[in-house]
């Protein structure tokens, strides 16, 4: 019954015993040519080697004949979006200046709203930002909902047992807080959260244009009475480091908020390399040592990869090389961005520590039994969808494939695959092969296919240009940041007309709208060509995966303004992570 999969396939496509010995996909110890087979696998060993990690310390990158020619032909695939999204660029850019040009340049706060997106980016990004992000940027309840929604991988709940990250007057908690609240009261009762981004304090300023640094940390606290998440305090950790609080005037507090998102935005871009790129191409790279092209699981791997390796070498082409977008655009220059995947693949590259509750746990930000501790969570709400929807796939996939634990047992390829992955791959937290299991494969098999979809996705992709949007979200402090406090004119902070538009092109170039209408978002994953040889619970899986995306995808776009003009108790709409949308891929 079994071995029907494998070879009563191949003798009905390749009857003749003198037809090339391919057979449907299938585990090594059921492949009726086991030599062939091992030749070849031995061969892409061969072919590929572990080239140092390319942008940081993190992930190796493919080296040898194999490696070199994957590489290439990646990022062959990958100009083609390329050319196109550039061009689409290229019109938005010459409209923007047309729209600039006739105002005569960028002179208030509304101006940047109003001359860069109302009409704008229509080719770049036709579906518009994100409903209510512009009109509602200045919104307490906007910024602190970001943390759990559009930049939900930088928070963490401030535990019971830790000495508090930074001091605040009682005075002041509690007169935001109200009832006499403390920072101590809210971290005793577990309302005290954090987003530190002191680190930053460390990394070199580009000088292409200039620019002044901070490294904010901030809190964040549930309020007891609404039950709402709202900001308390931005500390920024450089100069003067002055800490601002929504007690401040108007102009100050949001010149806070904005200097937070300098540094949460090169997070959220640094990190994304990490917790994606690097975690999914090392545990990428031991699959192409040891298992056959033949094998299922490498089937669904390799579209996964789909112009995988060519993002790094995309990254030190474009990003950080000298001169390249961060050293243009960003807070920190090429170094600092090179620092930062260093000191983060031993932390956030770990691989089953990077599982959707094992993370949002540690963080404190899901209780035990993986119930949200907030009143709303719209990451966590799609990010669980995306994960359960692949859950329920890859258990069907490795229950047709390994009708018993002993079959997975007696698959050797699965078992150097793992050995390989933490060893000469590097893959940091990676289960160990004496554990395999088929539970244990199946939960390594969802979280990749969420590496490539959720954790990319939620912050890149086309997150950024729909939801980072100026003036609010300023990738860089364009004046030297005041030495105390009454700042009067915002402007001075905020990117010139030029810096702007280059920051939107730039911010549109991770975005792939056309991907909608040639069948590479996150539901056509494990479309009817992927699964094509594959048996046939995997093709009814596929099916389900396709409607279960689809449903989600419905529900994201039907997400509407209620009677307060919330949407899951956010100023915005949150649709980032549509399956209609995001590619399934890491696409840049
Ligand atoms: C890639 O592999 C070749 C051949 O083994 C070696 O000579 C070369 O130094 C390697 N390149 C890097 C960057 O390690
Ligand atoms: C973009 O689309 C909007 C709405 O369809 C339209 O009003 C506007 O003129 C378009 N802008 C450009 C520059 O084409
Ligand atoms: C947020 O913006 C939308 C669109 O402009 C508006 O309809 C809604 O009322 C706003 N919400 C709040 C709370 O101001
Ligand atoms: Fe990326």
């Amino acid at each position: 019954m079994r071995s029907a999969n494998c070879v009563a396939a191949a003798a009905v496509l390749f009857g003749s015993a003198l037809a090339a010995p391919i057979t449907d996909p299938c585990i090594p110890q059921l492949d009726p040519n086991p030599v062939a087979r091992a030749a070849a696998v031995s061969a892409r060993r061969d072919g590929f080697i572990y080239g140092p990690s390319l942008t940081g310390e993190a992930a190796p990158f493919p080296n040898g004949t194999l490696g070199n020619a994957r590489t290439k032909a990646d990022y062959d695939e990958w100009n083609k979006d390329r050319t196109i999204i550039d061009e689409l660029i290229a019109l938005d850019v010459q409209s923007l200046q047309a729209a600039i040009q006739t105002n005569g340049g960028l002179n208030s706060w509304q101006d940047y709203e109003r001359i860069l997106y109302d009409g704008q980016l229509n080719n770049t990004n036709p579906r518009g930002p994100a409903p209510g992000i512009i009109s509602n940027a200045t919104q307490d309840l906007l910024f602190s909902m970001e943390r759990l929604s559009e930049h939900p991988h930088a928070v963490r709940r401030v535990m019971a047992n830790e000495p508090l990250p930074f001091p605040l007057d009682d005075a002041i908690t509690s007169k935001i807080v109200g009832s006499e609240n403390t920072l101590q009261s809210l971290q005793a009762g577990n309302r005290l959260f954090i987003v530190d981004h002191s680190y930053q304090a460390k990394y070199g300023v580009a000088t292409v244009v200039e620019r002044f640094p901070v490294a904010c940390s901030a809190y964040f606290y549930i309020d007891p009475e609404s039950g709402n998440f709202l900001p308390l305090a931005i500390r920024t950790n450089v100069d003067a480091d002055l800490t601002y609080t929504p007690l401040d005037s108007a102009n100050d507090w949001l010149l806070a908020k904005m200097m937070f998102n300098a540094n949460d935005m090169f997070h959220a871009q640094m990190l994304h390399l990490v917790v994606s790129h690097d975690v999914t191409e090392s545990v990428h790279q031991a699959a192409l040592h040891t298992l056959s092209e033949n094998h299922p699981i490498m089937i669904l791997l390799e579209r996964l990869m789909v112009q995988a390796y060519s993002s790094r070498i995309v990254g030190e082409e474009l990003c950080f090389n000298p001169g390249g977008h961060w050293d243009q655009l960003m807070v920190f220059n090429q170094f600092g961005c090179r620092q930062f995947v260093t000191d983060s693949w031993p932390v956030d590259g770990r691989y089953q520590s990077g599982y959707l509750e094992n993370n949002l746990r540690a963080r404190g930000l899901i209780d035990a039994n993986g119930q949200s501790v907030f009143n709303s969570f719209p990451f966590y709400d799609d990010a669980k969808r995306i994960r359960d929807n692949y859950f329920t796939f890859f258990t069907s996939f490795v229950n047709s494939y390994y009708k018993s634990e002993n079959d997975l047992a007696g698959d050797f390829e699965v078992h150097n695959w793992f050995n390989e992955a933490s060893t000469l791959a590097k893959a940091q937290d990676f289960p160990q092969e004496k554990d395999l299991s088929k539970k244990i494969l199946i939960e390594v098999l969802t979280h990749f296919a969420y590496a490539t979809s959720v954790s990319h996705h939620s912050v890149n992709g086309g997150a950024p240009i729909a939801s980072g949007t100026l003036p609010f979200h300023i990738p860089a402090i364009y004046t030297a940041i005041p030495k105390e406090k009454g700042v009067k004119d915002l402007m001075p902070y905020l990117p010139d007309p030029a810096t702007a538009v280059l920051y939107l092109g730039f911010m549109a170039s991770f975005n792939r709208p056309f991907y909608g209408s040639d069948g590479r978002t996150l539901e056509d994953a494990f479309d009817a060509t992927t699964v094509q040889r594959l048996n046939q619970d995997t093709k009814s899986a596929s099916k389900a995966l396709l409607d279960s995306m689809q449903e989600l995808s419905q529900q994201i776009r039907s997400r509407a303004f209620d009677s307060q003009g919330l949407s899951q108790n956010m100023p915005f709409i949150y649709r980032t992570l549509d399956p209609a949308y995001i590619p399934f891929f890491c696409a840049v």
